[in-house]
């Protein structure tokens, strides 16, 4: 792997806790648990190698679904890892930011994330944003109403409307596209994540748990990605 040549983004589907949990004879929260700390390495490790973003998957909009023990949990887990975590995140000059809808959160919550967010928005290494109650299409839908409301507003003209002002309208404003997408556990899907930001990314799919998923696979994914040649619609010289 090539430290000077590392994705500026990369974005991770944390998938397969329950699964992990399974094959244990634990309980699905119990490999949220794990998953978790494994959260907490490959953040440690992608500052390591001097990615600039880390985007991660935590919780998307289609995960209410899921039975309410489970939804209590996963809803708990950013406050607990901030009770842990947020000096950290201060010393390794981390930026943390979280993605998603908020109006279903609750409020100590809200505020536990934006205490987060102000305390390391100054930080200038790693930028790790967290998508939680995070749905891509979602997120289109929204961005789509702003853009009308400024129509009509007559801030914005319909025929100036291009890519850079939907782009402006996303949650990920600020970020760059995603460079590489990796999807732990062997499901070969996107779910509804970042669906308008990995246009161009290089996608990596590792049958490999996000509980057992370590900093060496990381750095695999990343060996795989400085092997692709990236043509973005063009041909090779
Ligand atoms: C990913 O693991 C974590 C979340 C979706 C919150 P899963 O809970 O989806 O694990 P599997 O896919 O059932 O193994
Ligand atoms: C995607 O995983 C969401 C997160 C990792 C948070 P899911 O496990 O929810 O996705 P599906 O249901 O297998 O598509
Ligand atoms: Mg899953």
């Amino acid at each position: 792997m090539e430290l000077n040549r590392v994705p500026a983004h990369v974005a991770i589907i944390m998938d397969g806790n329950g699964t992990w949990a399974k094959k244990r004879g634990l309980t699905r929260n119990m490999g949220h648990r794990k998953g978790a700390k494994t959260l907490v390495d490959i953040v440690r490790a992608s500052n390591e190698l001097g990615i600039k973003y880390l985007t991660v998957f935590a919780f998307s909009t289609e995960n209410w679904k899921r039975p309410k023990e489970e939804v209590d949990y996963l809803m708990s887990l950013p406050e607990s890892l901030l009770n842990d975590y947020q000096d950290d995140l201060i010393k390794d000059n981390i930026r943390f930011r979280v993605i998603g809808s908020r109006k279903e959160l609750q409020k100590e919550q809200v505020e536990k994330i934006e205490e987060a967010e102000e305390k390391t928005k100054n930080n200038t290494g790693l930028q790790l944003i967290v998508a939680f109650n995070y749905g891509s299409q979602d997120e289109i839908v929204e961005a789509t109403k702003g853009i009308v409301k400024e129509v009509l507003k007559n801030k914005v003209k319909i025929e100036d409307i291009n890519k850079d002002v939907i782009s402006k309208h996303l949650y990920t404003k600020d970020i760059p596209p995603v460079d590489l997408l990796i999807r732990t556990s062997g499901q070969y899907r996107i779910s509804n994540f970042l669906l308008w930001q990995i246009s161009y990314s290089e996608i990596y799919f590792t049958k490999i748990l996000w509980p057992d998923f370590k900093k060496k696979d990381l750095e695999k994914a990343i060996l795989s990605y400085q092997g692709r040649d990236r043509r973005f619609g063009g041909i090779k010289e």
